[in-house]
């Protein structure tokens, strides 16, 4: 193959992408990013740092400052920091601060992988253009929301399933509408609906697609 093999997973919140990601990640050796774990770190500190994440100013300099270490060990997966997440993501400024790394990842994946899979919004459209895979993954918001709950419930007493609903649908609709970057299924991305699919239902098929591409770009 001639430049570094880049698999894409973009999609609406909670559609299963992450999992996804990782696992396929660990099977064909490529280093994982989860793009949306620099939104939340940007929205991490601006939170942490009492800025309103809705200041492009300040979060356009937080997101310059970032770093994976400044936010290691934080707990950046909570309904708060997603929604704030996707308040700076809509931002321009933090966009452009964030796309260096993400293609740096993506061309020089770290650890000297042989790829890289990066999972987000507009890995497949902005990102990486020329990804050799592209996925956008899917699912039902009720779907969504049942898996979201599960992960988020334990730390939340009290939480209920409609209202990780209504966050979801809130950031989806955010996430699409923007001018910049909007989450939208590029041309050529294999559409993958996981409502009714088990994880190793969509790893299947996702590997599936994969393999045929990775053997007509050897040929
Ligand atoms: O895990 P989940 O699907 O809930 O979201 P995430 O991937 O952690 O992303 C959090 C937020 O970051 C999203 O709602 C988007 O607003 C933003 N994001 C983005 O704009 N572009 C990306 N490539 C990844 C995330």
């Amino acid at each position: 193959m001639p430049k570094t093999p880049v698999i894409a997973l973009d999609g609406p919140a909670a559609s299963g992408k992450g999992t996804l990601a990782q696992k396929l990640a660990a099977h064909y050796g490529f280093a994982y990013l989860d793009t949306g774990s620099l939104y939340r770190g940007v929205a991490y500190l601006l939170l942490r740092e009492g800025e309103d994440p809705r200041d492009e100013a300040a979060a356009e300099a937080a997101a310059r400052r970032f770093s994976l270490a400044a936010v290691e060990g934080a707990d950046i997966r909570t309904r708060e920091i997603g929604a704030a997440a996707s308040v700076v993501a809509a931002q321009p400024g933090v966009r452009k601060a964030l796309l260096d790394f993400q293609r740096e990842f993506a061309r020089h994946p770290p650890g000297d992988a042989k790829g890289a899979v990066l999972d987000g919004r507009d890995t497949g459209t902005v990102v990486c253009p020329d990804a050799t895979v592209k996925f956008f993954v899917i699912a039902s918001p009720k779907i969504r929301a049942e898996r979201r709950f599960l992960e988020l419930k334990a730390a939340k007493p009290g939480l209920t399933e409609a209202e990780v609903l209504a966050d979801l649908e809130e950031r989806d609709a955010r996430d699409a509408a923007r001018a910049d970057a909007p989450m939208v299924k590029a041309d050529d991305a294999e559409l993958l609906d996981t409502t009714h699919l088990t994880i190793e239902a969509a790893f299947a098929a996702a590997r599936r697609v994969i393999d045929g591409v990775f053997r007509r770009c050897e040929d």
